[in-house]
């Protein structure tokens, strides 16, 4: 093969994602006079960004003046189980108001206040009403904004293009290989940076939120590279996905429901989530109706309704009530909207909601109750970084949003993931920018070109070989199974012993016809890197020995001190294999333990 045939485009730095993290790094860059490019597996636009519906968390405090940074700060260590990366947090509580003035600035429309302000709702696990939003399309919106501003920027946006794996000269990053879905041609970009916003690998799983272009694409490249993951074992499973009908299970059903005032009922018609209220947030949670209901009257001394505990303690809680029979007809629980609110309220607030189920369910959400269950929505874990710079462990390779770790810690706050990628797409596109002063780009390694082409053309030229569409249904049994919601030693290291199967298979699939316009050599391409991020799950969670946040263990239950004391970090090892380690934490920094633990009065009694 000559490579020098293949189509090059060079740039200084290359995003890979186009979703909230990737436009708002490519911005950053463009904006330092970069010569930035942009790929994206899909269509601009067409992000899982959109799939945050109900807001994005930023201590604005427009509808409670209480709210400051370091209360969201505090919520969210505390919903991240103290786990969260300390610097990270800090950074991201103290910089989201600043990132939502800007959407506003580059022409974002958020739902207002009747004074003018910044609407702001209430979500799981933030002590107060803190998610700027637009309806319950704020992710739409965002990318909406964020897409017409790039257009002017001088960005190049490369369209349903398919990164397959980064190039590297003498360890530094230099580039990528990839290719056109449309044709199949393979180019090879350089870059003297790529920054990584390729989400999370949802597709991983049977259920899941997540649409077809999950595969966990950037946590395969990055650590074929030599990058280090962190924090793999937290997956979060958002409480309310659809149940039913089949062809919709796991479509995200928002928060918003909840913060605008759903409440979750088993089939016994009991408000049920009374019962789950675990002793962190005691204090803080309603243990009755009668205050739950003057919370949702607006009384704002009252404790909050537990359905808005985080997302890990509700989705169990939802898992329990099905498992001992008190779940809906199609194994959920119900959500009840239509008896708190008004429709019209309803359908002010909640229009996407109400059109999904009238049209996907046939159920009309202002008159009767919805039915949710667990879907696996989002990686707490991924990329490890630097936390000011986005850097990872290999040179010249940055990662922001999803697809980096160690900002969520053990659980993400719904609403933090919107705010999460603007301030850490605006952070990695600088870093970059900052890292590729005085270079220039590096020389392709043609043997390594080669040997990526060669082995995606590898698929198509096979006599025969499994079936990429089969060992995918395959690898979503096994972890839906073997390492869902709550784990054990057992079933982890059975998942892993799947796994290694799994890992043969796709190494052999065969994809018939041509690389035209080929969904079936599409999908044998991503197997590979769906396959690295299950077993970075599975690895990671067989490591760590307890219960927290997103990560639950029949066999260790609860939190034990010890595990706070490390992250379980995944590398590939010279031979090729994953070795998954425990590594010690450093000690949290004084100041910042101080906020995190501070009692609420002190940390409002700060503002003004
Ligand atoms: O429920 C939601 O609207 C999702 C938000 C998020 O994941 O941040």
């Amino acid at each position: 093969m000559n490579i020098s045939e293949i189509q090059t485009i060079e740039h200084d730095v290359l995003v890979v994602g186009a979703g909230g993290a990737g436009i708002r790094a490519a911005i950053e860059c463009a904006q330092q006079g970069l010569n930035t490019g942009m790929l994206s597996k899909s269509l601009l636009g067409k992000a899982h960004t959109v799939m945050a519906e109900g807001g994005m968390a930023a201590a604005l405090g427009n509808v409670d003046k209480r709210d400051n940074w370091k209360i969201h700060f505090r919520d969210t260590m505390r919903g991240g189980k103290f786990l969260s990366q300390w610097r990270m947090a800090e950074l991201h509580a103290q910089q989201a108001p600043d990132r939502v003035r800007e959407l506003e600035e580059w022409g974002a429309v958020f739902d207002r206040t009747p004074e003018g302000l910044i609407s702001q709702r209430n979500f799981g696990g933030h002590r107060y009403p803190r998610l700027a939003h637009v309806g319950d399309r704020t992710g739409l919106e965002m990318i909406r904004t964020l897409q017409d501003f790039c257009v002017h920027q001088g960005i190049h946006c490369h369209m349903e293009c398919t990164a397959l794996d980064l190039l590297l000269n003498d360890g530094e990053v230099c580039g990528l290989v990839a290719y056109w879905r449309e044709t199949g041609r393979f180019v090879i970009f350089r870059a003297k940076a790529v920054v990584f916003a390729t989400g999370g690998g949802g597709k991983a799983w049977k259920i899941t939120s997540n649409s077809w272009e999950y595969s966990g694409d950037g946590f395969g490249m990055a650590y074929r590279a030599g990058a280090e993951l962190i924090d793999m074992e937290f997956t979060q499973f958002h409480p309310t996905g659809m149940v039913w009908p089949p062809s919709v299970r796991g479509v995200l059903v928002t928060e918003g429901v909840r913060g605008d005032g759903g409440v979750l009922l088993n089939n016994k018609g009991e408000r049920f989530m009374f019962k789950y209220i675990p002793e962190r947030f005691a204090s803080e949670t309603a243990d009755s109706e009668e205050e739950a209901n003057r919370w949702l009257d607006g009384d704002k001394d009252a404790r909050r309704p537990p359905e808005l505990l985080t997302r890990d303690v509700v989705a169990k809680a939802i898992k329990k009530e099905v498992e001992e029979g008190r779940g809906s007809p199609h194994g959920g629980a119900f959500l009840d909207i239509a008896s708190r609110r008004p429709a019209e309220f309803i359908k002010k607030k909640l229009p996407s909601m109400y059109h999904q189920f009238k049209e996907l369910a046939e159920v009309d959400i202002t008159k009767e109750p919805m039915e949710v269950g667990p879907t696996l929505h989002y990686f707490m874990g991924g990329i490890r970084v630097d936390h000011d710079t986005q850097a990872s462990t290999v040179p010249g390779l940055f990662a922001c949003g999803e697809c980096a770790g160690g900002m969520h810690g053990a659980n993400r706050l719904g609403g933090n993931s919107l705010s999460d990628l603007l301030v850490f797409g605006k952070l990695a596109g600088a870093g970059a920018a900052n890292y590729i002063k005085g270079k220039s780009l590096k020389a392709v390694d043609e043997k390594q070109a080669t040997a990526i082409i060669r082995s995606a053309t590898d698929i198509l030229n096979r006599e025969e070989g499994p079936n990429p569409f089969l060992v995918h249904e395959d690898l979503q049994a096994v972890m839906q199974t073997n390492v869902g919601i709550v784990r054990t030693g057992e079933e982890l290291q059975k998942g892993i012993t799947e796994l290694q199967r799994l890992k043969d298979d796709a190494a052999k699939v065969k994809a018939h016809a041509t690389s035209q316009y080929n969904p079936g050599w599409n999908e044998a391409i991503d197997l590979s890197n769906l396959i690295v991020t299950a077993e970075a799950v599975a690895r990671s969670a067989l490591l760590r020995e307890e219960s927290r946040g997103g990560h639950t263990r029949v066999d260790f239950e609860g939190e034990r001190e010890e595990g706070l004391t490390y992250n379980v970090v995944v590398k590939r090892n010279a031979k090729g294999d994953m070795d998954a380690r425990r590594e010690k934490r450093p000690e949290p920094p004084k100041a910042l333990a101080d906020i995190a633990y501070a009692n609420l009065e002190d940390l409002e009694a700060q503002n003004g």
